[in-house]
């Protein structure tokens, strides 16, 4: 009986070089590692060993006899993954492309963020160089978004977050947290006193919705949401009043939607053993949300969630889920099984004008409606003060909705960082393969960047992994101790001490 890996995988690798018969895939090397939802185990090659689930940060892998009924789905997917593909568990050819640590010249690392591409990337310093480590944070408590992003009823993923704590207990470990670099103190400040600095400040602003108008009714931010019920300490309790809110509308249909869709449709009680905020969940108790629309401007072949949230919402049976929008239940339907939208083959398609009826009297239940196809146009507030959006369905229609609530879930966005030069297109900071880049395509010296300040706005936790430890890989050629004589060595400094404040 295989193990098998379930809705929890973040991507992160760890399992595949602890398997004995390389039985695990895509790994890093494979053109689709990065592009599925997760890694899959191939079910006539596995030996029963146990070693990827005690690796595994996550408690993702499980023994397939001791899936629930709603994990079931998992030994299907892991065993399809393998439908089509020979047996592949030869190893490829050992590398070791990095210099041993006496050849390279870090004594003073600094990575300025404490997320999870902060935290891959500190660990791959520390395991590759002597160098000591500081970590400059702008909270007060260090995680990003694994403790501020990551849903509170997802305990399983936010076990990352002790699988990070010992590092910032490591001997050559300091962390600075209260320090908002570019504020506090500057980039250049925190350069001059160490070899490298490595920037993970994540992207902590929403992508911009043309269509809004700056002047009239703005769609209330997800993040703000996110941050209310994970008790950010940056969010106040009564950031987000749910009073009288019946019908909520979440724009984009990506994981952020859906963790607001599911959180704000869930029966509180069932989140008291969670991580919520418990001023999210007094209010959750106190609320009477009815409805939940995700809409989306595409079809669900181009669904932006990933396939084990939205099996996640399926299987929760006491919220029935639908489907609307034009050819949406056809489409969703002739989808192969792999897919993001697969789960919602054969549930109940709505009409498009249902969008718009009034939700039913309080206490009548709760639904999510998928709507597909259907590609915002405006927002107005209401006489009753609700909003109105109008929206265009790809078949040509128009869409009116009335709704209590409008969510922006369309994605997050880096912002400017003062010192360090900035991509406003991808809303990153300038890089060229984690390496700092000027606008004229210089290189800036000792500074590097990782994670979603590197890339954008995406991809799930493990995504940081290969990522972070890409960037050190430059860190560390950058910092290797060339033969004397050959002039290209870096001349080693004398770091002043840096000062620093401390908030916390
Ligand atoms: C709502 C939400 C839920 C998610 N849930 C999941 C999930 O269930 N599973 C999964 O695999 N992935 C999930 N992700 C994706 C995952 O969280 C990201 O891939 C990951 O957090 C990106 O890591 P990062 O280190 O680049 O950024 P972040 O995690 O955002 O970390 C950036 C850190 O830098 C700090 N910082 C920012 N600016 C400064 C400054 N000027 N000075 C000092 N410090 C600063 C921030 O406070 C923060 O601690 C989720 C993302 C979101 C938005
Ligand atoms: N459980 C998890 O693993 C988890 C949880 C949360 C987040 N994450 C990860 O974090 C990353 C960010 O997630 P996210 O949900 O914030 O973003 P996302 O996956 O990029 O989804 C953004 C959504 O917004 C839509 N959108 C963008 N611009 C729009 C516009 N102008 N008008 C209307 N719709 C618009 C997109 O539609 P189009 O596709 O049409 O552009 C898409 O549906 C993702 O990689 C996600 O997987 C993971
Ligand atoms: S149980 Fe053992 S053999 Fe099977 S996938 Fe995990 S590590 Fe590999
Ligand atoms: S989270 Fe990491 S260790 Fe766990 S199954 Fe996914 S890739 Fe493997």
């Amino acid at each position: 009986m295989a193990f098998a890996i379930t809705q929890n995988c973040c991507n992160d690798a760890s399992c595949l070089s602890v398997c004995p018969v390389n039985c695990i895939h895509p790994t890093p090397d494979e053109p689709d590692f990065g592009t599925t939802d997760l890694l899959y185990i191939d079910p006539r090659s596995c030996i029963d060993c146990g070693a990827c689930a005690d690796a595994c940060p996550v408690d993702a892998i499980t023994r397939v006899n001791r899936l629930t009924p709603e994990q079931q789905v998992y030994a299907e997917l892991n065993a399809d993954y393998y439908r089509d593909r020979p047996i592949d568990n030869a190893w490829g050819a050992p590398r070791f492309p990095l210099p041993t640590i006496g050849d390279v010249q870090l004594d003073r690392v600094a990575v300025i963020g404490t997320g999870p591409a902060a935290c891959y990337a500190a660990t791959a310093v520390l395991r590759q160089t002597n160098a000591r480590v500081t970590f400059y944070e702008r909270l007060s408590v260090p995680g990003g978004l694994a403790r501020f992003g990551v849903a509170p009823d997802h305990l399983g993923t936010r076990r990352i977050g002790e699988h990070f704590r010992p590092l910032f207990a490591h001997p050559r470990v300091t962390v600075r947290t209260g320090v908002d670099v570019g504020v506090e103190t500057s980039v250049d400040e925190i350069r001059a006193a160490h070899d490298a600095v490595i920037v993970a400040v994540g992207a902590d602003r929403d992508r911009t919705l043309p269509w809004v108008d700056p002047e009239g009714a703005a769609p209330f931010s997800a993040r703000t949401l996110v941050g209310w019920y994970t008790g950010h300490p940056g969010v106040a309790a009564d950031a987000v009043d749910l009073r009288g809110v019946r019908r909520v509308v979440v724009i984009g249909n990506g994981n952020v939607a859906l963790d607001a869709a599911r959180i704000l449709t869930a029966n509180p009680e069932s989140l008291v053993d969670t991580e919520i905020a418990p001023h999210a969940l007094a209010a959750l108790r106190n609320a009477d949300v009815a409805e939940v629309i995700v809409l989306a401007r595409r079809g669900p072949d181009h669904a932006a969630f990933t396939r084990p949230e939205c099996q996640a919402l399926v299987s929760r049976r006491e919220v029935p889920v639908f489907v609307a929008g034009p050819g949406a239940a056809e489409s969703a339907a002739a989808l192969p099984f792999s897919a993001s939208a697969a789960p919602l083959a054969g549930v109940p398609a709505l009409d498009l004008a249902d969008l718009g009826r009034p939700v039913g009297s309080a206490g009548s239940g709760r639904r999510i409606v998928f709507a597909f196809g259907v590609d915002p146009r405006g927002l107005e507030t209401t006489d009753s003060g609700g909003v109105r959006l109008t929206a265009r369905a790809t078949d040509g229609s128009s869409v009116v909705v009335d709704a209590d609530l409008v969510l922006q879930a369309a994605g997050y966005r880096g912002a400017p960082v003062p010192g360090l030069p900035f991509d406003e297109e991808r809303g990153t900071v300038r890089n060229l393969d984690g390496r700092v880049t000027r606008e004229d395509g210089s290189v800036v010296p000792r500074t590097y960047v990782v994670g979603w300040a590197k890339r954008g706005a995406t991809g799930g936790i493990g995504d940081n992994k290969a990522d972070a430890e890409a960037t050190v890989d430059a860190v560390i050629a950058d910092s290797v101790r060339t033969p004397a004589g050959s002039g290209s060595g870096r001349v080693r400094r004398r770091l002043p001490l840096l000062p620093v404040s401390r908030r916390s």
